[in-house]
């Protein structure tokens, strides 16, 4: 990190910071460290909060649980709750840099969308979404943590809020990835009716990002499917 920085610009350098907590690991000493390396070299930390912002992880930001202040915040996706919505948030400096270049956009500042967006908000307030992704997702994590007692495949269990990551592994010491049986229990969850997606660089890592109206019920539900996919393995 150090050698790339040093060999970059004043001005190409940046950090961005999105998804990484769940398919691999962001670690709060990488992200101290690589904040700290790129502010020194006068560059920008972008927070990508497409698919953390918007309260899926508990906080209303990813970037929270991180001791930063980002430079750029992207957001989409939770921000329309699927209508087709995105917004950047900048520092009046940066921005600056926007009116000395020709820059359109045929659907910016969309009435519709913005009129979308500003109901999600309304809903998040009132249907408290924010706390219940924290207190559903504690619990939820708590179950999956319980789950790799009873399964040895299940070699990590990360993530906050309702934004969590199973990671499974054929050999625990090792972090052997479990590719092929990771999507082998995906399709027996779908066939239960639950879906969950995968990630991580070997497709080793179950993404669970469930609407933020989740409830604890449905978390059991969510747990014991995964417990019966994989006893039958
Ligand atoms: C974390 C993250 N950032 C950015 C994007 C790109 O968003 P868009 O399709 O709105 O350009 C995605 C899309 O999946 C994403 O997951």
């Amino acid at each position: 990190m150090q050698r790339l920085t040093a060999k970059r610009t004043v001005h190409n350098v940046s950090l961005s910071l999105s998804r990484r907590c769940i398919s691999s690991c962001t670690s709060q000493t990488y992200v101290d460290a690589a904040y700290d390396i790129v502010k020194k070299a006068g560059g920008l930390f972008i927070a990508d909060e497409v698919q953390s912002g918007f309260a899926r992880t508990g906080d209303f930001w990813g970037f929270e649980a991180h001791n930063v202040v980002p430079d750029i915040v992207t957001m989409a996706k939770g921000i329309g709750n699927g209508f087709p919505l995105g917004a950047v948030v900048t520092t009046p400096e940066i921005a600056g840099v926007l009116t000395r270049r020709c820059y359109f956009n045929t659907f910016g500042g969309n009435a519709v969308a913005a009129t979308a967006g500003l109901a999600v908000l309304d809903v998040i307030e009132k249907d408290n979404l924010q706390e219940n992704a924290s207190m559903v997702g504690s619990y939820l994590k708590g179950r999956l943590s319980q789950l790799k007692e009873k399964h040895e495949i299940i070699g990590d269990v990360r993530g906050r809020g309702l934004m969590l990551g199973v990671e499974l592994v054929s050999d625990r010491k090792l972090k052997t990835p479990a590719t092929a049986e990771t999507l082998h229990i995906m399709n027996q969850m779908k066939e239960l009716g639950v879906l969950v997606g995968k990630g991580g660089h070997f497709g080793n890592v179950f993404r669970i990002t469930p609407p933020l109206c989740f409830t604890k019920e449905d978390a059991d539900y969510l747990v014991e499917t995964m417990d019966y996919s994989m006893s039958r393995m």
